[in-house]
């Protein structure tokens, strides 16, 4: 019986999607993307990855793997409209179909969210919605909670309040500092990460409201992860 789809518009169909990567800081998890798919495991291409710090050393990682990467100035924009609508134009040039914020720390307008609805994901590095902002680790280690965790979500008008793609755990060990949690935050948002942008690609992601729907291989409904 068909299923009454062409081939390339079904459930995995693999299309190589174009990601513009957003960084502010070291670029550790951009450059795991670039690993990601260097090794073939993300049907991707990153097209621009764009910094709004000049000495981002994401900038060198990106440079390292041979993409194009600018730095854009917030300083020479009369205010953050202005620069985003520089940062969509950029963007759009470049054809991104899904935008990638790694570590980007400036919240994006609400113009910026109309133009890529539901194609900006944000790593955080806690369980959302608990510890939003920017110092979601040291937030969780005060709190003195047992378990923190690492959230990819698409972005919406809000700090860290968009709906929730993928969530996983991570303990707090007696001990740990800022720095020890983080590290083994890192190693999560290091698989997390790519997988979202997988599913993303392979078009298994359907947003309901705060709900994103995890399409299995077939285009029935995953109830665990992929
Ligand atoms: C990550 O921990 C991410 O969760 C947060 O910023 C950090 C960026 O790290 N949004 P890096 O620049 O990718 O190393």
């Amino acid at each position: 019986m068909s299923s009454g789809r062409t081939p390339d518009a079904g459930i995995g169909a693999c299309e190589i999607r174009r990601l513009g990567v957003l960084i502010s800081g070291s670029g550790t998890n951009l450059e795991n993307i670039a690993v990601k798919i260097e090794e073939g495991y993300l049907r991707a291409r990153i097209a621009v990855v764009i910094s709004d710090r000049e000495d981002a050393y994401g900038l060198v990682r990106a440079r390292r793997h041979g993409l194009q990467a600018v730095f854009l100035d917030p300083g020479s924009f009369p205010d953050r409209v202005s620069f985003d609508r520089e940062l969509i134009r950029v963007l759009q040039e470049n054809r991104v179909d899904l935008v990638i914020l790694a570590g980007y720390m400036r919240m994006v307008s609400p113009e910026f969210v109309e133009a890529f609805r539901h194609r900006i994901m944000n790593i955080h590095p806690a369980l959302l919605p608990s510890f939003p902002g920017t110092s979601g680790v040291a937030d969780a280690l005060a709190y003195g909670v047992k378990v923190t965790g690492v959230t990819v979500h698409f972005v919406d008008e809000g700090l860290d309040t968009g709906p929730v793609i993928l969530q996983d755990t991570v303990p707090v060990l007696p001990g740990d500092d800022v720095e020890s949690l983080h590290e083994r935050i890192h190693g999560v948002e290091y698989r997390l990460y790519p997988e979202a942008i997988r599913l993303f690609c392979e078009g298994r992601l359907r947003v309901e409201g705060r709900h994103v729907r995890i399409l299995g291989e077939g285009g029935e409904e995953s109830i665990g992860l992929a």
